[in-house]
């Protein structure tokens, strides 16, 4: 057995010590850009599977269908959502969950984290009835813990740049009308109007980007809504099976009201680069004209438990249209994986990123030939 003489141990020690602080600290944050993902149901990787109590769940079949292993992962669509397509675009690792329990300070360093939470929105009583989710207010509180964890592992300095540099996803809003304004049962429903209501969410909205640019966001954008008055659940509560223009008008103003804003703050805050991007027309369009988009159906879900709908939703017991890349509607409320590849393929249009995405898009991305299968490698 031959040891090493003690000096020439400390030695190496000293030099090993040396050189990680040089790279903690003289350097500055050699640290990947990741992206922080802040939205509802629609962008949700899982965090609501751990929420049990959670009336907001895609932890059954046949949720999850078309990724990876086929299992149900907690995203609510039978394939990727619409941040997953678009970070894939631009080269991006997809974040976790926040309550994956694989989750530690190298993972966040390496993939960022994503917050979002099924029947989330911008106010804090939105989603109520689901019991359990977390509001955007709930998901800034848990990014500012996520960056004390990082501070405390890389040192405040680089976990300022660190957040700095990083790419910020805010995409909320469907559920503060759905699952709130429009439902009689929340107290929102009766104490504002239309104008007023989007006022409120519009002034609520700003202080929490604002909050986000204090913590750091400088690469920020906002997902408007699509026209949430044509998902099969608000076409079911009319007798003629048409969309709900009253829905639908809501979506347009707070784009509209969202856009204005969004832009003020960008040259507003310092050094911030706020974008918004909604896929409002080209949705509409392909709910009109599904074939011109090579979709068959734009009115129903692919996955539907038939008579009682929409009482329940996509269950075990449902049953799957043949050909699910055919179908706009996953389930009530959700587009399906290939609706996501055509809004996350507008939004990519809109906002421009691709130019100064951080590190080349992968070559053969899946939604630039017309390649509707989602991806295998989750
Ligand atoms: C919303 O919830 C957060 C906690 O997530 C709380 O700090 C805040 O005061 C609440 N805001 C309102 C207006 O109730
Ligand atoms: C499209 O839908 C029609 C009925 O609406 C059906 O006859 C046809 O087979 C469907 N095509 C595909 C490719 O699913």
């Amino acid at each position: 057995m031959t040891t090493m003489k003690p000096s020439l141990l400390l030695l190496r020690l000293i030099t090993t010590l040396t050189l990680t602080i040089i790279l903690a600290n003289i350097d500055g944050c050699h640290c990947k850009i990741v992206q922080f993902i802040f939205g509802d149901s629609l962008s949700d990787v899982g965090n609501n599977r751990y929420l049990t109590r959670s009336l907001a769940q895609a932890s059954l079949p046949w949720y999850g269908i078309d990724f990876g292993n086929g299992l149900p992962n907690g995203r609510f669509t039978n394939g990727r959502t619409v941040s997953d397509i678009i970070g894939d675009a631009t080269g991006l690792p997809r974040p976790p969950a926040f309550l994956d329990p694989s989750l530690s300070e190298d993972v966040i360093l390496e993939n960022g984290v994503n917050y979002a939470s099924g029947g989330g929105g911008i106010l804090n009583e939105t989603g109520g009835l689901f019991i359990q989710r977390f509001s955007l207010n709930k998901q800034i509180e848990l990014f500012q813990g996520t960056q004390e964890l990082i501070k405390t592992k890389i040192g405040e300095e680089s976990a300022a740049k660190f957040f700095q540099e990083a790419r910020y996803v805010v995409a909320l809003g469907s559920n503060d009308f759905i699952n709130n304004y429009l439902m009689p049962v929340y107290s929102d429903s009766w104490n504002y109007n239309d104008q007023t209501f989007i006022d409120y969410l519009m002034e609520t909205l700003q202080g929490q980007l604002k909050q986000l640019h204090g913590l750091g966001a400088r690469e920020l954008m906002v997902f408007g809504l699509g026209p949430m008055g044509c998902i099969p659940l608000q076409r079911v509560l009319t007798t003629s099976g048409d969309c709900q223009d009253r829905t639908n008008k809501l979506a347009l103003s707070f784009n509209k009201a969202t856009s204005k804003l969004v832009n003020s703050l960008s040259t507003q805050l310092a050094n911030a680069n706020y974008r918004f991007g909604d896929a409002y027309d080209v949705v509409s369009d392909v709910i009109s004209n599904p074939h011109k988009y090579g979709f068959n159906n734009s009115d129903s879900p692919c996955c539907s438990f038939g008579r009682i709908r929409p009482a329940l939703t996509c269950v075990p017991a449902s049953i799957l249209c043949k050909d699910r890349s055919k179908y706009v509607f996953w389930d009530e409320y959700h587009p399906s994986d290939s609706a996501n590849e055509l809004i996350a393929k507008e939004l990519i249009n809109k906002l421009g990123f691709l130019g100064d995405a951080p590190t080349p898009a992968p070559a053969p991305t899946p939604y630039v030939d017309g390649d509707v299968a989602p991806s295998p490698d989750d």
